[in-house]
């Protein structure tokens, strides 16, 4: 029989975040060992609860949730979107602008299809949340890695932006805060972005998923700024949320983008956007009741965001084992669920992320993620999920930490 292949259009495309290393992981744990799986943003299988609200909500919409709905979104959801982003702002935001999907990721894909043409090239943040490449290359476009500074904060490094940029670049894609380093972007460097986009032509793609999740320490109190208040009338943007991380609902699948900025230029890619929405139907409809419940009231993140609270005491203690192990070095992450570390190739002699990630695994059944992964340039980084309360940290830092040794120059 003539081979059964993957087509040529996923030649591109990768998603370590799942790849080849949780094949392995999966084999061994097939083997009966238990592995510490370090390496996704899950949140409910380190004993994150969604709130109560949102459970109940769902519940009590489950009987009126079995028709399709808009393919937008339900008109409550969209609302409290909307309403969400006038009381950031946005005034101007109404109903129409939001649309709902399944999770971001889906609407990731489903933007880049409507406006990606082939050869497109679309500014990329390295490190980045890699579906972001992979839905790139997916709709035939170039994805074009600008770098982050790690000597900044990892801020993103706005020359190298604009010495990126060609006649064929459309748009800016902006991760804020972003994973996999946790970096939360200063007033100025999102300014910046904005006045690139501006100054070329592009429309803004603000990946926001993680706005909610926030982490001041003395030196500092982050505060997350929307790209889209800065883009005004002239710049269009696409912000995309949800309700994965701030509502720990990762599994319900429920997210949005809402459009700012010149819409009326832009109807005839929106025409398109809403053509992938219907021929999708919709989003899963019960997730969608959860939305208006989640945006409006008491906030139960920010318990877990201060000090004494999970988030917030996990991330700040992976951070200090990491950087006490000798030779690695970890930027303080003022947001999201992860640290990124670098590993000092003076000290570990690492050609191959991905085999060094693979030799952890086999070694210390540690399941981490390798830097290259996230479309960072150098084999010298990894990331380090910190959902696992600080027994389970501990232990598994300690257990890199005594694999590190073993591989140091
Ligand atoms: C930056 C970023 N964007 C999007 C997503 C996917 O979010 P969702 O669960 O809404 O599809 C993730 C998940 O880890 C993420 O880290």
């Amino acid at each position: 029989m003539r081979p059964i292949v993957q087509s040529k259009k996923l030649q591109h495309v990768r998603y370590d975040v799942r790849g080849p290393i949780l094949v392995e992981a999966q084999r061994l744990e097939a083997e009966g060992h238990k592995i510490l799986k370090l390496n996704i943003g899950n949140t409910a299988p380190f004993g994150f609860e969604a709130p109560e609200a949102i459970v109940a909500d769902m519940v009590q919409h489950l009987p009126d949730a079995q028709g399709y709905s808009d393919s937008r979104g339900i008109y409550s959801a969209r609302t409290a979107v909307a309403q969400y982003y006038q009381s950031r702002g946005l005034t101007d935001t109404t109903v129409d602008d939001v649309y709902i999907g399944n999770g971001v990721s889906e609407l990731i894909s489903m933007v880049l299809q409507a406006f990606v043409d082939d050869g497109n090239e679309i500014l990329v943040p390295a490190p980045d949340y890699p579906l972001w490449t992979g839905a790139i290359s997916l709709s035939g476009g170039t994805p074009v890695h600008y770098r982050c500074d790690e000597a900044n904060g990892w801020n993103p490094d706005l020359e190298d932006i604009e010495s990126k940029i060609t006649e064929n670049t459309h748009a800016l894609v902006v991760i804020n805060p972003n994973n996999p380093t946790g970096a939360v972007y200063s007033e100025e460097t999102v300014k910046g972005l904005v006045d690139i986009a501006r100054r070329h032509n592009l429309v803004i793609m603000s990946d926001e998923i993680y706005e909610k999740i926030l982490y001041a320490d003395d030196a500092v109190t982050p505060v997350h700024h929307h790209v889209a208040t800065y883009a005004g009338d002239d710049v269009l943007c696409l912000t995309f949320s949800g309700l994965s991380k701030a509502y720990r609902v990762c599994g319900y699948r429920a997210g949005w983008v809402m459009v700012s900025g010149p819409k009326s230029a832009a109807e005839d890619f929106l025409e398109g956007l809403t053509l992938l929405a219907n021929m999708r139907m919709c989003a899963n409809v019960p997730a969608q009741h959860a939305i208006q419940t989640a945006l409006g009231g008491y906030q139960s993140i920010n318990e877990l965001i201060v000090p004494g609270g999970r988030f917030y005491e996990q991330i700040k203690l992976a951070n200090r084992l990491l950087n006490d192990i000798p030779g690695v070095s970890s930027v303080e992450p003022h947001g999201a669920l992860y640290c990124f570390p670098r590993l000092d190739p003076e000290v570990y002699p690492i050609e191959d992320d991905q085999q060094f990630v693979i030799d952890l695994l086999r070694a210390k059944k540690i399941l981490v993620t390798h830097g290259t992964g996230f479309n960072w340039f150098e084999p010298d980084h990894f990331r380090l999920v910190t959902l696992p309360d600080a027994e389970v940290l501990t232990e598994a830092i300690g257990r890199i930490a005594e694999y590190l040794e073993t591989i140091r120059r």
